[in-house]
């Protein structure tokens, strides 16, 4: 997608040919930098710092970290250590461990001095195929919002088609395109009038600063929300449709995403609005049945509740403020689980299936 008009993607080889550059997320929307990573070690830190985020985005960065540790030592021993220190960055986005066992189960086979290079070539087509997947995504919730859009009473004719998103699935939180958002720029370079209410989703705030930034960019017109707004907003007919991004889906179709997604999801229930779960095949989690009791949630630091990060008024500098009282604990559990029954379908690249085993089953076939 466009920044200023020049295409960009979140994460590339560098062009040394073995370190890899990122967008560092913690500097947006005030600054636009890359960073370089030369290391496994540095791989890690930039996704357990949040440098890097978003589901399918993670996985990408894990490929490429065990390309840069086969680069320093391709034996077994390495392999493991790498692949555990990855894995262990961030434990909710089941992307990064898919990523993983598909760089590591392709060049465990392969003789040591081969391994670095199969591992940069298979981490280029995670990126690759994820980059189609998002974009196929777009196509099929294309559909969707233009199905909604023509459905909607005479007394909307003229007014834009108003879609509401939790935290950043947008083309930040992937290699590019984006999959909660991805239908949203669809819909918009299709001509189809739409507007974003983009909640801030506390405590990081990735809908303020990241999903805003990337649509504005991209010139759609959004409006930033306080998380608690959105059922308000439901209630007066100023929400068409609910989408969202998920960072590890089960096989009966619950959704674990941002914390707050739940809340969203209960509102549009309650309201009648469809609420709508976009991911690629990397998200899903065939392993797992009830989400609530199943997937594990992170844990993040109490800081990203107790303080906000900002830029001061017209100026450059970036800091931190503390929001409650010395002493008093904080807790910040960063995602939940939203149940199958709440969400009116999952779009896929594959296609647009009702959240269930049935569903996610007609897509992608039954297991092996
Ligand atoms: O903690 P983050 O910023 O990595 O969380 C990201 C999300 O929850 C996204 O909604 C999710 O990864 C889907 S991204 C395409």
């Amino acid at each position: 997608m466009r920044i200023d008009g020049e295409a960009w993607r979140t994460i590339g080889l560098a062009a040394d040919g073995c370190s890899v550059w990122v967008i560092d997320q913690t500097q947006l929307p005030h600054r636009l930098e890359t960073r370089t990573l030369r290391t496994c070690e540095q791989a890690a830190e930039a996704i357990s710092t949040m440098v890097v985020r978003g589901a399918p985005l993670i996985g990408v960065t894990g490929a490429y970290g065990l390309m840069l540790a086969l680069q320093q030592d391709p034996g077994d021993q390495a392999l493991e250590a790498a692949h555990a220190r990855l894995l262990g960055t961030r434990p909710t986005a089941v992307n990064l461990q898919w990523a993983l066992d598909r760089v590591r189960d392709l060049v465990v086979p392969l003789p040591l001095q081969q391994r670095a290079d199969a591992a940069k070539q298979e981490a280029g087509r995670i990126a690759d195929e994820d980059v189609a997947m998002c974009e196929a995504i777009g196509e099929h919730g294309l559909g969707l919002f233009q199905q909604l859009a023509a459905a909607r009473p005479p007394e909307k004719e003229g007014q834009p088609f108003n879609v509401l998103t939790h935290c950043n699935a947008g083309w930040l939180a992937t290699v590019d395109w984006g999959t909660a958002l991805a239908p949203i720029y669809k819909a918009h370079r299709a001509g189809l009038n739409v507007h974003v209410w983009v909640d801030e989703t506390r405590p990081r705030n990735q809908g303020a600063s990241l999903t805003a930034y990337e649509l504005g960019r991209e010139g759609v017109p959004h409006t930033v929300i306080v998380d608690n707004a959105g059922g308000h907003l439901m209630q007066h007919g100023q929400v068409d449709a609910v989408i969202v991004g998920t960072d590890r889906t089960t096989a009966r179709g619950d959704v674990c995403n941002k914390i707050g997604t739940y809340l969203k999801a209960l509102a549009a229930h309650d309201n009648g609005i469809p609420f709508y779960v976009a991911l690629p095949a990397s998200t899903i989690d065939w392993s797992l049945g009830d989400g609530v009791a199943e997937v594990p949630i992170e844990a993040r630091s109490p800081r990203e509740v107790s303080h906000i990060g900002g830029r001061v008024d017209g100026g450059e500098e970036l800091l931190a403020v503390q929001l409650i009282p010395d002493g008093s604990e904080a807790f910040n559990p960063a995602f939940d689980v939203t149940p199958a029954r709440l969400v009116s379908a999952l779009i896929t690249e594959k296609g647009v299936a009702s959240a269930s085993e049935a569903g996610l089953r007609g897509l992608y076939g039954a297991l092996d």
